[in-house]
This record gives structure tokens, sequence and C-alpha cells, in this order.
């Protein structure tokens, strides 16, 4: 029988491909406040920064140092066997996951490579530059496009979807997240609740280390490929 796996990443499993944390740097986010960058205030109060951050964010994607490292490619080699149904979860609002092939990839914090139209709704996908003057392809109006990032005060998207996938998961993983940002941080206990198994890969043991059963201590390209290769050799036996 196929084993459903539930895989929360967050900034932990990107840092080594060039794309820094949030909360090991200050509460900084690239040398800015959160509230200043992360805030529907924020950005009211100074669009023209929060759009100039979001496109040096999405800029960076394109970076030569900023490739998928082995920890994002072994969970999309985990996706292709035949053993496991995969799903990830992701804080990240880089395109990591994708780059190094994973298919089922919920952005929970959003993507920087979409646009959101404030005065439509619709999101497109865009891997651009864009601000105030910038006119959407929905409604042919300028001022309406926002980076597609859910801000702090904002509601996470796919709640809904998550909570079925961990319903029925035999096992959730997070990865690289130091679970101090909720509705994430809880989903641990959600699946304690159920009953499922639990395994924690970071760096170090986060404050919620107490609610896995295993835990993988490393940087997420040596440890993401260990707990891969554990996994595929007790299923095999
Ligand atoms: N390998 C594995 N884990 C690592 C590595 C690495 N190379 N480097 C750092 N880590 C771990 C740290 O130990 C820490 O637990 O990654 C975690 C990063 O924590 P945060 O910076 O808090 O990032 P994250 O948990 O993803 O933040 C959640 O907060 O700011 C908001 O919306 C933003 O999605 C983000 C959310």
């Amino acid at each position: 029988m196929k084993e459903n796996i539930v895989i929360l990443t967050g900034a932990g499993i990107s840092a080594e491909s060039g794309i820094k944390t949030f909360r090991d740097s200050n509460g900084l986010w690239e040398n800015h406040a959160i509230e200043d960058v992360a805030t529907p205030e924020g950005f009211a109060r100074n669009p023209a920064l929060v759009y100039r951050f979001y496109n040096a964010r999405r800029a960076q994607l394109h970076e030569e140092n900023v490739v998928p490292n082995l920890g994002h490619k072994s969970l999309a080699q985990l996706e292709q066997h035949d053993g496991f149904n995969v799903a990830i979860i992701t804080q990240n609002v880089d395109n990591l996951h994708e780059r190094a092939g994973s298919k089922k990839v919920l952005h929970m914090h959003g993507e920087l490579l979409s646009a959101l139209c404030r005065y439509s709704n619709q999101r497109t996908y865009y891997d651009a530059d864009f601000d105030e003057s910038t006119e959407c392809s929905c409604c042919q109006r300028s001022g309406g496009l926002r980076p597609d990032i859910v801000w702090f005060g904002e509601i996470p998207m796919y709640m809904d979807e998550i909570q079925t996938l961990i319903e029925q998961a035999n096992h959730f993983v997070a990865i690289g997240t130091s679970g101090q940002v909720y509705p994430a941080a809880g989903f641990v206990n959600f699946a304690k609740q159920l009953g499922i198994t639990t395994t924690e890969i970071n760096l170090e043991p986060s404050d919620n280390n107490y609610l896995f059963d295993h835990t993988y201590v490393g940087p997420a390209s040596e440890a993401v490929p260990r707990f891969v290769s554990d996994l595929i050799t007790n299923k095999n036996n």
C-alpha cells in the first residue's frame, strides 16, 4: 500500500541554495523590518519600497547560485517512488521545489512568481518586475497588482486542502522550519492528535521538537537525503 507523506518545508530547506532564512537574521528579512515589507500596513505606507523589495527577491531566483540543493532534489525523487504519495506544503515563496521536479507543492504563504490583482482577485504567473504602474492582464488597469505573498495578518492559502492532506497522511515531516509562525507551526499538533508518525529535520531541534517522534539533525542537503533513504529502505524491508 502507498504511504501518504505530508511534508512541511520552511526557509531552512532553501538556506543552502543562497536564500536567507528569516529568524536567523535578527528579525530582519534581507535587511528590512518584517513590518515594513511583510504586512498590509507596510504596503499601504510605502508601496514603492514593497514592490522594490519583492522585485529584488524575484530577481534573486535567477542568480547563478540560487539552485535547488540535495534536500529539494531528494524530495522530488521520493515523489517518483511507487511506494509513496508525497505532498509538499511550503512556507517558502521561492520556486526551488518546482525546479527540483516536485509536482505536488502548495505554497501556503504565496509565491514570488505570481501577482495578485486586487480588482479581480485573479492570480497571474509573473517573472518580471512590476509596480503600481503595471497594467494587469485581467482588467487592463494599472494600480491593481500586488505581490502574491501572504503577509502577517493575512490568511494562509490552501488551509482546507492542507487539513485533508494531514487527515489522510501516514507520516508528517517538518523540514527547516522554526515552528514559530502559525498556523503552520500547529500542523504537527494536529498530526499528533491523529496518531500520525512525525519527523523533524532541522539544523538544530526546533522549540517544537518534543512533538516529533523522530529527528534528523543536520543541514537539509545532507539530512533530507538521509531521511529519504531510510524511508525507502524501511519500505523495502
Ligand atoms: N538545513 C536545515 N535547516 C536549517 C538550515 C539548513 N541548512 N539553515 C537553517 N535551518 C533552520 C533553522 O534552524 C530554523 O529552524 O531553518 C529554520 C528557519 O526558520 P525561520 O527563519 O523562522 O523560517 P520559517 O520557519 O520558514 O518561517 C516561517 O515566517 O517570516 C515568516 O512567512 C515567513 O514563511 C515564513 C514563516
